[in-house]
């Protein structure tokens, strides 16, 4: 054998190795494919995230990513996760609806060696590669703070929960609780509480209970922009908008930051997606590189005072 074919055999031989564990060469040919649950598209923060990651992708010819929409339904992402791991694919990317259904389905396609990032909604436990998202505690904390401190610690509020079966919703509250300080403002009072599931037509649909049932409401904490933007809306057909405060998360450009310039909300808290930053690790993670568990996104408070210069970084 001449030595070239001999160093042509050594190189096929590095490329199976390096191809040893994925499906694919990760090649133009024969590109990565990541698959991507997405648990519904019926909310542009969720159309965003799939932008961003679609964008981050397009970057990268050597990657493909296949997305699933989920629709809003545990047993239909469960088997999405199932039909990806069935396919062996390279990378499974979840943004999952509810934390205790997609556990184990999550758990299952990490112990058979597909790196598991999961976005923004957490599942239990630590089988996974990695959890991208930012700190809801946090962010129900500075929404509790902010809020205290723009009544003046006076005041009635009405709390319009995210689906209390997502980790988010539930750090979203107890964070908000803690920021409050109940105890340091005792003319300060939580009057209707009720989860809206992270939708707008409940939201709308709890607000108008509220209205019915309290004459006095100074402002309104919803865990996403939409709940606020649906409370805003109910308000406003009562009659009853102006003098009362609205208070939500997410803040994309074209629908929370839209309406605190609108002077719809008085305030929003970004919500990254995290949509880059999953398939910038997601590379890593398939080439092999060990991460730290959790990446912790940050947030901004946005008012129509600071929105000209960006909002205001929260440390
Ligand atoms: C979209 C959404 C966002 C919210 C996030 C929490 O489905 O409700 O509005 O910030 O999910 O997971």
């Amino acid at each position: 054998m001449q030595r070239w074919q001999l160093f042509l055999l050594a190189l096929a031989a590095l490329g199976c190795h390096a191809r040893a564990g994925h499906k694919h060469a990760g090649t133009r040919e024969d590109p990565w494919v990541i698959g991507m649950s997405q648990c519904n598209l019926g909310e542009p923060w969720r159309v965003q995230m799939n932008e961003d990651i679609a964008q981050a992708a397009a970057q990268h010819p050597n990657l493909k990513v296949v997305f699933k929409d989920a629709q809003n339904d545990s047993l239909v992402q469960r088997a999405q996760v199932e039909e990806f791991v069935a396919q062996k694919v390279d990378l499974l990317l979840i943004s999952p609806k509810e934390s205790a259904p997609l556990t184990k389905p999550v758990a299952e396609a990490y112990r058979r060696g597909i790196p598991v990032i999961v976005l923004d909604r957490a599942v239990e436990g630590n089988e996974f590669s990695l959890f991208i998202g930012a700190d809801n505690r946090k962010i129900g904390r500075e929404a509790g703070r902010f809020i205290a401190t723009v009544l003046g610690g006076k005041g009635k509020l009405v709390e319009l929960e995210g689906l209390m079966t997502s980790t988010p919703g539930r750090d979203r509250h107890e964070g908000f609780r803690a920021g409050l300080e109940l105890e340091r403002h005792p003319e300060l009072e939580v009057v209707f509480v009720a989860d809206m599931q992270w939708l707008e037509p409940n939201a709308r649909k709890e607000m108008d209970s509220a209205l019915a049932t309290h004459k006095q409401i100074d402002l309104v904490y919803a865990h996403n922009d939409p709940g606020a933007h649906g409370a805003y809306l109910a308000a406003k057909a009562a009659g009853r908008e102006r003098g009362m405060k609205f208070v939500g998360i997410d803040a994309l450009s074209h629908e929370g930051r839209k309406y605190v310039q609108e002077g719809i909300l008085d305030a929003t808290f970004l919500y990254p997606t995290g949509g880059r930053e999953a398939i910038d690790a997601g590379l890593k993670l398939i080439g092999g590189q060990k991460l730290d568990q959790r990446m912790v996104l940050g947030t901004r408070l946005f008012t129509r005072e600071n929105l000209g210069r960006g909002g205001q970084e929260i440390p």
